[in-house]
């Protein structure tokens, strides 16, 4: 099978990102929620390319590492620019893609089973600014596991500065 996330497709994330790419919301955070997420895909039915394209685009146009309310929002039209350029998916994985991307961060717990499994893997990653995820603000039952929590934690708090 193709890797979604090429190097040209980093390229591109690297070149447009406005934030330190070593920051909070840059792409060992990334890396994180690629992660996580490609962890509880195995145990759901979550599209994997789905997963890993959120984890890399979800905070690419970020404009500042505190409150940016649409940044999902360009994200997912971001989502829309590259595909067919840098990514392929089909119809249905990328509107997935899009709805993941929009409604990250806004608290929300109801969606697609893919989407869910993309915000648990962001929500997954929040000890890196020293939140420990409190499963009754995850989408589902994989990610709320104690040992996937724990493990998921104890990496991104690595990650704290
Ligand atoms: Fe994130």
């Amino acid at each position: 099978m193709m890797k979604i996330i090429t190097t040209e497709l980093t390229k591109e994330l690297r070149k447009q990102f406005a934030l330190d790419w070593k920051g909070i919301h840059g792409a060992s955070h990334w890396a994180r929620v690629r992660e996580n997420g490609l962890r509880l895909a195995e145990s759901t039915q979550a599209r994997t390319d789905v997963v890993e394209l959120f984890a890399f685009l979800h905070d690419s146009m970020r404009v500042n590492d505190d409150f940016d309310p649409y940044h999902g929002a360009r994200a997912a039209q971001y989502a829309e620019s590259l595909h067919g350029e840098l990514f392929e998916l089909d119809d249905d994985d990328l509107s997935l893609l899009k709805i993941a991307c929009e409604g990250h961060s806004d608290g929300l717990m109801d969606a697609d089973i893919t989407v869910q499994i993309c915000w648990d893997s962001d929500r997954l990653d929040l000890g890196r600014v020293g939140i420990r995820p409190d499963p009754n603000r995850l989408c589902t039952m994989a990610a709320r596991e104690p040992a996937m929590i724990e493990w998921a934690y104890a990496r991104s708090v690595i990650g704290i500065r």
